[in-house]
């Protein structure tokens, strides 16, 4: 691949750049290829330059700026990103998500923009007095990665006390980085395992557990775009031959690990709604609820463990 001479003025971060040397750089290199849009976030997550930085610029280009990172390691970047499809998010160890801004690195599934649903589903779904007045009863992640889901639990449901697992190293390790980032460790504990395995001594006491597993049938993980496929960890995606074994495994046991009445929401593939309707089902969980992405498409499931006084009927 080509590349574009570094200018002088950029040798070390922070210095300060002309406006319209930094437009006709970022215009040579892309004149070779690759997304606007993802140029533009590397600037702004990379670089720093936000968005409406980068407009005024357009506006006015003999605006100086200052970066973050000088433009030849920013280009390296852009390069590796191009030529091996690496995620500009592992490159830059940053993803927004919500209103955070989460640690990622290689080995842990970079948070998708859907998942952030989950989040809005678990605080509409979650009766005001969910978790009673006893600090007994606690909400979990299983399958956590980042710790996305769990950082925002955590934020949402201030004061209650939440377990956020995955069977990954690696992934409890950025977990662990983002939730102390975001000041919420004391009240989440990290646990290595499969599932509900490690939560063995809070069962029943569990009222909200959300769980966005990998459920992508293995055939079509081998046909995922590059930047997917190449680089994020399998056993974030692959979820065997119909994409449904972990939430098999899920399901299974939710009515013994669940609190009596507690709530089960699970984010899945956009062909599984009904096939998951009917293992929630055949769990014994009640009150089955789909719900809708932004586009319409049936990516969420919810299901309650009966109340005690129903499952002695
Ligand atoms: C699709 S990723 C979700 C990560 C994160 N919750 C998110 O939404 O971005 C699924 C996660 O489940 C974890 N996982 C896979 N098998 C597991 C198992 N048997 N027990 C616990 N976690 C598992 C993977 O390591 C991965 O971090």
């Amino acid at each position: 691949m080509a590349t574009v001479e570094p200018l002088p003025s950029q040798a070390a971060p922070g210095a300060a750049l002309h406006g319209a040397d930094l437009l006709a750089w970022r215009s040579c290199l892309l004149a070779l290829g690759g997304r606007p849009d993802a140029f533009d976030w590397l600037l702004d997550l990379g670089g720093g330059l936000r968005w409406r930085d980068l407009q005024a610029l357009r506006l006015d280009p003999e605006r100086t700026v200052l970066l973050e990172r000088p433009l030849a390691e920013l280009e390296a970047l852009w390069q590796r990103h191009r030529r091996d499809a690496e995620p500009l998010q592992y490159l830059v160890g940053l993803c927004p998500w919500r209103d955070l801004e989460l640690q990622v690195a290689p080995g842990v599934l970079i948070p998708r923009q859907e998942t952030e649903l989950l989040v809005d589903l678990a605080v509409a779904l979650m009766p005001s007095d969910g978790f009673g007045e006893a600090s007994a009863l606690h909400w979990a992640d299983l399958g956590t990665g980042s710790g996305c889901l769990a950082v925002a639990l955590a934020r949402a449901f201030p004061g209650r006390r939440g377990w956020a697992v995955d069977a990954s190293d690696e992934a409890l390790r950025q977990a662990r980085l983002n939730l102390a980032a975001a000041a919420v460790l004391p009240a989440v504990t990290l646990r290595q395992g499969d599932w509900w395995q490690p939560l063995r001594p809070c069962w029943g006491k569990l009222v909200l557990v959300v769980s966005n597993p990998p459920y992508i049938p293995s055939a079509t993980v081998q046909q995922l775009e590059p930047v997917v496929r190449r680089h994020e960890p399998l056993a974030a995606l692959d979820g065997g031959v119909d994409g449904l074994d972990s939430i098999r495994r899920i399901a299974a046991e939710a009515s013994q690990a669940l609190a009596p009445g507690g709530l089960l929401l699970l984010e899945h593939h956009h062909d599984q709604s009904a096939a998951v309707g009917q293992l929630l089902r055949a769990a014994g969980l009640t009150d089955l609820q789909v719900h809708r992405d932004l586009e319409g498409v049936p990516r969420f499931a919810s299901a309650r463990r009966p109340p005690l006084a129903e499952e002695s009927r």
